[in-house]
């Protein structure tokens, strides 16, 4: 007996950052912003995530590269392990993500890398709430998800480890 499992995945797209909501495209614009402090010198593609606390505040980070290329790390868990740090009893509402490289031009909506959406999936899980994802690379559409585990189907998550 086979099943098919045919997953719904809500995602929305916009044409430009200014059809955002206002806190929404303020937050990508802080993620712009930090994208220029990336340390980049191996791939020159800068990435820069921007966080919203539930309090109203914005953690920032950006990718940080090193000559031993896995010892770098990405943006986004440059901007969730500072929060998780700095804020470990804090909601994170929402995050944006963005990419410019010096090399071509980022037309398309940059997505969180596999190992950045397991380690977003377990602050969305350790708060019971989710995370907004906003994405966008340096021209073209925007996409929205509305949580972590939308972009990490069939997570390997806290259960798994559980014997029952
Ligand atoms: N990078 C990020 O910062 N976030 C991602 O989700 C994808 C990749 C960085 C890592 C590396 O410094 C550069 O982009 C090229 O992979």
């Amino acid at each position: 007996m086979k099943n098919n499992q045919v997953l719904h995945i809500n995602v929305e797209v916009y044409e430009d950052l200014k059809f955002l909501v206002d806190s929404d495209r303020s937050l990508l614009l802080k993620a712009i912003e930090i994208s220029e402090s990336a340390y980049a010198p191996y791939s020159n593609f800068l990435v820069g995530a921007a966080l919203e606390l539930s309090s109203g505040e914005i953690i920032t980070g950006s990718n940080q590269e090193n000559v031993a290329f896995p010892s770098g790390i990405c943006a986004e868990r440059t901007a969730f392990y500072y929060a998780g740090s700095k804020y470990p009893d804090s909601k994170i509402v929402k995050v944006a993500v963005t990419a410019r490289s010096k090399q071509f031009e980022v037309n398309y909506p940059v997505s969180p890398c596999g190992a950045c959406r397991q380690v977003m999936y377990e602050y969305e899980s350790k708060q019971d709430s989710p995370i907004k994802v906003i994405m966008m690379g340096a021209s073209g559409q925007v996409r929205v998800m509305q949580s972590i585990a939308d972009l990490l189907p069939f997570t390997f998550n806290e259960s798994s480890l559980k014997k029952y």
